[in-house]
């Protein structure tokens, strides 16, 4: 497995490259269906993957925080993004294939996140959550509680952590 970080929260050091930027997309893309068992509709999913283009997550990077995951034949298998909003900071996703979960892979990603955050000196994190049974029990192994429920058009539900 190989471990590959792009850090920007700090000021712009370097861009991700074309063909990375539309490998993210596609993995953020594919999994968000690939994991979809009813939760959301057609039109739901197409929302909550509006954000992974290639041209979106080239600038969301270069202000933002990457962690690629990639077997050692070069697949991409799981990746992890922290991105600016204003002043804030917040986990945008953590994805691992299907073929690749429960082996510990999220985990590892979060914990790159997690480290991030210490060295900026923050000391809460807030996450938007998918409705996929298994992202809950992910956070939650991570130390996070369930801050709401989604209202009737959210996609999301907000989960928080103390560090
Ligand atoms: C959430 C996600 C990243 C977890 O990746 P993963 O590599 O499978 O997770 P890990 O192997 O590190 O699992 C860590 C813990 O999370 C929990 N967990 C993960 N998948 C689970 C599942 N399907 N059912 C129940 N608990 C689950 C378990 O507590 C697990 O620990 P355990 O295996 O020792 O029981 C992955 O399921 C995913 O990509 N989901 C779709 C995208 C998504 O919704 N991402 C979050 C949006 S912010």
């Amino acid at each position: 497995m190989e471990i590959r970080i792009i850090d920007n929260l700090d000021g712009k050091v370097e861009t991700i490259n074309d063909s990375d930027a539309e490998q993210v997309a596609q993995l953020i893309r594919g999994n968000t269906k690939a994991y979809n068992q009813g939760e959301y509709t057609e039109e739901q999913l197409e929302r909550l993957c509006a954000f992974a283009t290639p041209e979106n997550l080239k600038e969301e990077i270069d202000r933002g925080f990457l962690v690629m995951l990639r077997t050692d034949e070069g697949e991409l298998i799981g990746c992890a993004i922290i991105m600016k909003r204003g002043t804030r900071r917040f986990i945008r996703t953590i994805q691992v294939s299907q073929e690749h979960a429960r082996k510990g892979y999220g985990a590892m990603l979060y914990q790159h996140c997690e480290e991030r955050y210490r060295k900026a000196g923050i000391a809460e994190i807030e996450v938007e959550v998918t409705k996929f049974k298994s992202t809950e029990s992910f956070y939650r192994k991570q130390g996070f509680v369930k801050t709401g429920n989604p209202t009737q058009n959210d996609l999301y539900f907000a989960m928080y952590k103390f560090l």
